[in-house]
């Protein structure tokens, strides 16, 4: 290669080579010894806030040091080589001794991969092994009221220590729909979870394949179609203080806005999740401003309730649109997220637009912006097949808006 045939094009294909390594083993090294580490919340699972992503991070950290040693030593003697028998003036004609076969070296470089490999696998069973079992608890602790759907779930599943709370995470083109079958809530993109109690979470899909991971939490779970895959992880009590909400995401390819299936999970005290829950299954309040009554009647007339479920969404509002009062309160829609506490939620739309809880300017304006025209935010979603721009007129925006923002 005429790289290596003079001094200085060797020189630069080392620095490069150096600057390279640099990076890898200050990123190994240097960044936690500087204390940069990604924040709670972050969606960091080299960070993790529950023992079961602790023992993922750690498994991972073996795997790492093992490899950035295999590297360290492949490169050097890569490195060893070049330079050792880098080309030199006068010997342009000068050929290297010609070996064919070395049975220990070949032994040596078959036997120490495959006994790496061997230890890795011992050491990913054992983990494997430990995050099925619960802490300190064998198969005999799975909670007795889900042995059923343990026992059809799949794949590897967790077996939650008894007394856990079950979250059914339901992944749909491009959202996460989550039910608390127990508490009787069903909500979207935000799951909350109490801190200290073991949480159950069976997983499954309305269309394609996708993948439940909050990474800080607990590893991947596959959603497939038409079966109930099912783990488990537990909040300890610290991931419940200082950033409490965890970022998370639809871990497998499943079409065009994949990359915004996101969800969160809260991790909140004990207190605040049952006032959380307790707030959940209230149905929607009653309203009285003018523009949002005018909303909640376009909520009907213009097709939201074929859609959406609103829990306590009022007949008589469905009788004006000439909808069938049977089909009304709860508004029966499953096709898209539950609305009834929309507002409670601080993003909508799979993780595309927030809607700042504090601040009821940014949320009305993203919440009209989706409202206005969902393909500009969200190319080839559901909701933009049927809301084109236009469908709503700009005043209608605002009354459905100013309608949703009540939803709290
Ligand atoms: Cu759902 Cu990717």
């Amino acid at each position: 290669m005429a790289l290596f045939r003079n001094r200085k094009g060797l020189l630069r294909l080392t620095v490069v080579l150096l600057i390279l390594a640099a990076f890898i083993v200050a990123g190994v090294i240097w960044l936690p010894v500087l204390g940069i580490e990604q924040p709670q919340g972050s969606g960091d699972w080299l960070n993790p806030y529950s023992p079961v992503g602790q023992q993922i991070a750690t498994l991972y950290d073996v795997v790492y040091y093992i490899a950035v040693g295999v590297f360290v030593i492949v490169e050097g003697l890569l490195f060893y080589a070049i330079y050792r028998y880098r080309f030199r003036p006068g010997r342009e004609r000068l050929i290297v001794p010609q070996v064919h076969g070395n049975t220990t070296l070949e032994i040596t470089w078959t036997a120490i991969p495959a006994l790496i490999v061997a230890g890795l696998v011992v050491l990913t069973f054992n983990t494997m092994t430990d995050i099925h079992d619960g802490p300190g608890n064998g198969p005999t602790s799975l909670n007795p009221a889900h042995r059923d759907q343990h026992a059809v779930a799949a794949t590897l599943m967790g077996q939650a220590p008894a007394g856990a709370l079950r979250v059914e995470a339901i992944g749909h083109q491009w959202w996460w729909e989550f039910r608390y079958p127990e508490l009787g809530i069903t909500t979207a993109t935000m799951m909350h979870v109490p801190a200290g109690r073991a949480i159950e979470v069976f997983t499954t899909s309305k269309d394609v394949i996708h993948s439940w991971w909050v990474p800080q939490m607990t590893g991947k779970l596959d959603s497939v179609p038409g079966v109930m895959n099912a783990t488990w992880f537990l909040a300890p009590a610290e991931a419940a203080i200082g950033q409490n909400i965890y970022h998370a995401q639809c871990a497998e390819f499943c079409g065009e806005q994949h990359a915004i299936m996101q969800f969160r999970v809260q991790v909140d005290t004990p207190e605040d999740f049952e006032r959380w829950a307790r707030q959940q299954v209230q149905p929607a309040p009653a309203i009285n401003a003018e523009l949002a009554t005018r909303g909640q009647t376009l909520f009907a007339t213009k097709g939201c309730v074929g859609c959406h479920a609103l829990a306590g969404y009022p007949a008589q509002a469905l009788a004006e649109a000439g909808l069938p009062p049977t089909a009304a309160d709860p508004a029966p829609g499953k096709i898209g997220p539950d609305l009834t506490h929309v507002y409670s939620r601080p993003l909508i739309a799979g993780g595309a637009l927030s809607l700042p809880l504090d601040n009821a300017q940014e949320a009305r304006e993203n919440m009209a912006r989706w409202l206005r025209n969902p393909q500009e935010v969200k190319p080839g979603n559901l909701m933009a097949s049927a809301i084109k721009p236009g469908v709503l007129t700009e005043e209608q925006v605002q009354a459905l808006t100013e309608y949703l923002l009540t939803l709290r």
